[in-house]
């Protein structure tokens, strides 16, 4: 099967990587996506452990498409209707890309709306409903260079909610971003790691989940169930083995997170709860001028406050060179990663970025810097 990871910008090699451990063949990275091949088990197991992609359509036409009229003839021929879409199953159509006369993705998910139920009515005199919000088959259409290609969507949501963070401080980061941060900065669970503008926790539960490897998706329905070829067996397998988490031998360092904001410091030892971590992860309510950190050098992660969404940005200009200062008196030898979304603040730091990369969160562009303090 050829399948279409969705993941965001400046993740995409380390979702290669990760899709990779998970099986994916022929894996090609590109802007946003990763394209690769695999199998059932291969589609099934991506969807229960992978952490860095938010979205996985698997490929089941493409045809030559020059505009409305091949498009709805196209949609009727792609794909046994028969046994993909009773009319008793609810279905949504998303659109990416455009063609010749189809410039709106609205328009043109209509068209392919059209042709599908019109199908149907023909093949059974009646039709699916469209359930936008909870369908039984999502159905993706993208189109570029006078190609259709549609594809089926395995899970009605985005990957990055795991089902364990209900609550969410002020500007959380997603889910996916923060595992894909985590992985950038090689941390393997042999030193201490601390977020001392930890939120909801996110970087910390992510660290953690994918050190032990604890499955992003266990909980969750996909709609690859509804699929005709869907294999209960095989899926059980993939299901068990995604189930066992590893062991960890010994201690582990010391996982900390601090948060000024009361609230949100009690929303993230909710959270970490929720994900069944509570007994590695450590939360403080104080500000980071307050924290303590573990005698050996470990890692600092953080996605301080940067005045695009939260905060205004002359208040921080003093939090940042405070930070700067708090690194170099109690953190020297560590190392930082700092998620930064406006340049002005970071070179409040004091300090001189070693490794910078570029990545999307959400809307706003940011640098993941990384300090080796001294
Ligand atoms: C951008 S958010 C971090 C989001 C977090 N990564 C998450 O996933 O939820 C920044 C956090 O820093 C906290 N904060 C602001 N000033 C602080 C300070 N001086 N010390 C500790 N935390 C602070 C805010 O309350 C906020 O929750």
């Amino acid at each position: 099967m050829k399948i279409v990871a969705s993941i965001a910008q400046g993740l995409e090699n380390e979702g290669a990587k990760e899709l990779i451990e998970l099986g994916a063949l022929a894996v090609k990275a590109s802007r946003r996506h990763i394209l690769f091949e695999g199998d059932m088990a291969v589609l099934y197991r991506i969807h229960l452990k992978a952490r860095l992609s938010f979205r996985f359509l698997r490929e089941i036409s493409r045809f030559h498409c020059y505009g409305p009229d091949d498009l709805y003839r196209g949609i009727q021929r792609a794909i046994d209707w028969k046994s993909w879409l009773h009319p008793s199953k609810s279905f949504r159509v998303d659109v990416t890309g455009f063609g010749e006369g189809l410039t709106h993705s609205h328009y043109t998910a209509l068209q392919v709306k059209n042709s599908i139920i019109d199908f149907q009515r023909e093949l059974w005199g009646s039709r699916s409903s469209i359930d936008l919000k909870n369908p039984d088959i999502c159905f993706h259409l993208h189109l570029s260079n006078h190609e259709a290609v549609l594809s089926v969507d395995g899970s009605n949501s985005s990957l990055h909610k795991r089902g364990n963070r209900p609550a969410v401080g002020i500007a959380p980061i997603k889910e996916t971003l923060a595992a894909g941060l985590m992985r950038m900065t090689g941390w393997d669970g042999t030193i201490s790691l601390v977020d001392p503008f930890c939120g909801s926790g996110t970087f910390l539960i992510e660290a953690i989940s994918s050190l032990l490897g604890i499955p992003s998706g266990i909980d969750r329905q996909f709609l690859f169930q509804n699929w005709p070829d869907f294999d209960k067996n095989l899926w059980n397998i993939e299901l068990q083995q995604a189930k066992n988490v590893k062991h960890i031998d010994g201690k582990l360092p010391k996982i900390i997170g601090g948060e000024s904001d009361k609230l949100i410091a009690n929303l993230a030892i909710d959270n970490i709860r929720k994900s069944g971590l509570e007994n590695y992860i450590e939360i403080f309510n104080c500000p980071f001028q307050e924290l303590k950190l573990p005698k050996e050098p470990g890692l600092l992660v953080c996605n301080p406050p940067y005045g695009k969404r939260i905060g205004d940005e002359k208040q921080l200009f003093n939090l940042y060179r405070e930070f700067g200062s708090f690194c170099k008196e109690k953190a020297s030898g560590w190392n930082l990663w700092l998620l930064n979304g406006n340049p002005e603040l970071s070179k409040y730091l004091g300090m001189k970025a070693s490794r910078r990369f570029q990545v999307n969160n959400g809307s706003i562009d940011c640098r993941w810097l990384n300090y080796k303090i001294k």
